[in-house]
């Protein structure tokens, strides 16, 4: 069964389409790497699917279901962490935030406490439990935005680069926890610059470029000699699918800045 189903989606901004024509489809229980270079139109995808922007055409189901449809349903049952820490309630403290999300959620009170409890204690920022959001740094945040997303258990996580401003002792406890929602059947999809963690992390790795999926493979073909099927060329690296396949103006004359 496929969690998530995108068929033709698009979406201007203007003259640009940061997303044209758009197919993609997550199977449930893995972890899916989207990777591509700035721009390439992933957090757009992302806020699509989280219906913060609205597509100009296309489909999107979750679970089955199309997201116009049942928007709430899917919603409670899905956890999205954004690019940026913006969604915050900075004007709250830290455990007032989770307090609220999981009250949104609609946990009971005993379940909210103790996984606050939890939370603060797994992420190492029970120091700043009763500070404003606003004061945290910016790891902080990035932790209380994970706590948040991770309180009400969802069956279907998106992270839009995770470990972005995070210590590396985070950035462990962070793929652990993926490979522990996995393990519980979760499916979860992830993006990062970060090959080496999409390479370790993830059952399946799809490249998007221009708005475009232009790459789409099991991770654990990557490891050994692949042969793209449109190109018949064979690569042995997620890096050396990633700039074989990404082909734009980096193409030909190194460029320089001059003045430097
Ligand atoms: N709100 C917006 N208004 C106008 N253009 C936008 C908006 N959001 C995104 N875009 C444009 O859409 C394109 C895709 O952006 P998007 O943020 O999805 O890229 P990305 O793949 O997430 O890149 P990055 O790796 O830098 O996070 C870009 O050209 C961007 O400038
Ligand atoms: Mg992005």
């Amino acid at each position: 069964m496929n969690i998530l189903e995108i068929e033709s989606l698009t979406k201007t901004f203007g003259e640009l389409k940061a997303l044209d024509d758009l197919k993609l489809s997550i199977h449930a229980g893995v972890i899916f790497g989207l990777i591509g270079p700035n721009g390439a139109g992933k957090s757009t995808t992302i806020n699509c699917i989280a219906d913060l922007l609205d597509n100009d055409s296309g489909v999107i189901k979750v679970f089955g279901k199309e997201l116009k449809e049942a928007e709430i349903e899917i919603k409670k049952r899905m956890g999205i962490l954004f690019e940026n820490t913006d969604d915050l309630f900075i004007y709250l403290k830290g455990e007032e935030h989770l307090r609220f999300v999981g009250e949104v959620y609609g946990l009971d009170k005993n379940t909210i406490e103790k996984r606050i409890d939890d939370l603060f204690d797994y992420f190492e920022i029970e120091s700043h439990r009763q500070m404003l959001i606003e004061s945290y740094s910016k790891g902080m945040k990035k932790k209380i935005a994970l706590a948040s997303i991770l309180l009400h258990d969802p069956e279907f996580i998106i992270l839009d680069e995770p470990f972005d401003g995070l210590d590396v002792f985070t950035i462990i406890k962070v793929k652990k926890i993926l490979q522990q929602l996995k393990a519980k059947g979760k499916t979860i999809l992830i993006t990062s610059h970060i090959l080496s963690y999409i390479e370790d992390l993830t059952d399946e790795v799809g490249i998007i470029d221009k708005g475009k999926i232009v790459f789409q493979s099991p991770t654990k073909d990557i490891r050994s000699k692949i042969k793209n099927e449109i190109t018949q060329e064979t690569y042995q690296s997620l890096e050396e699918i990633f700039l074989n396949v990404v082909k734009d103006s980096k193409e030909g004359e190194e460029k320089k800045l001059s003045w430097l």
